[in-house]
């Protein structure tokens, strides 16, 4: 767990959730630019240079969306593998907020407890 991640989770994931309530869409998981964005949280996650190994993007499995004013707001679960190890990967809940811009950001990124499919 990564206290950073989850701080920005609660300083702006919550109050954005809530300023949004009711609004939340699912997202169309086989929809390419969706699965586009999930493979952008990824590899920004992959960015951080105290990692030692890196997650590989597998699918998507589910995920929502919510409009803002300034751009859109996606909560994506995906499934996602540590390359060095062999067997299965976790899930994982990566926040993403789009611009209208295009302008992207990583606003939470972490482990789901459990695999679901
Ligand atoms: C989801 O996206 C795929 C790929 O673009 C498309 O073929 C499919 O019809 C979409 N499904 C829905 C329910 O919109
Ligand atoms: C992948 O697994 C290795 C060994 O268990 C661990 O050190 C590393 O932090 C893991 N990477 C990620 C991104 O979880």
């Amino acid at each position: 767990m990564r206290p950073h991640y989850l701080l920005a989770l609660f300083a702006l994931l919550v109050p954005l959730v809530s300023a949004a309530k009711g609004s939340w869409k699912p997202v169309n998981i086989s929809d390419p630019s969706v699965v586009e964005l999930g493979k952008w949280s990824v590899s920004e996650f992959n960015k951080d240079v105290t990692l030692t190994k890196q997650l590989v993007f597998e699918k998507l499995v589910s995920g929502g969306s919510a409009v803002f004013k300034a751009g859109k707001l996606y909560a994506l679960l995906f499934a996602a593998r540590n390359e060095s190890l062999a067997d299965s990967g976790d899930n994982y809940l990566a926040g993403a907020w789009v611009q209208w811009s295009g302008k992207k950001r990583l606003i939470a990124f972490y482990k789901h407890k459990g695999r679901k499919n």
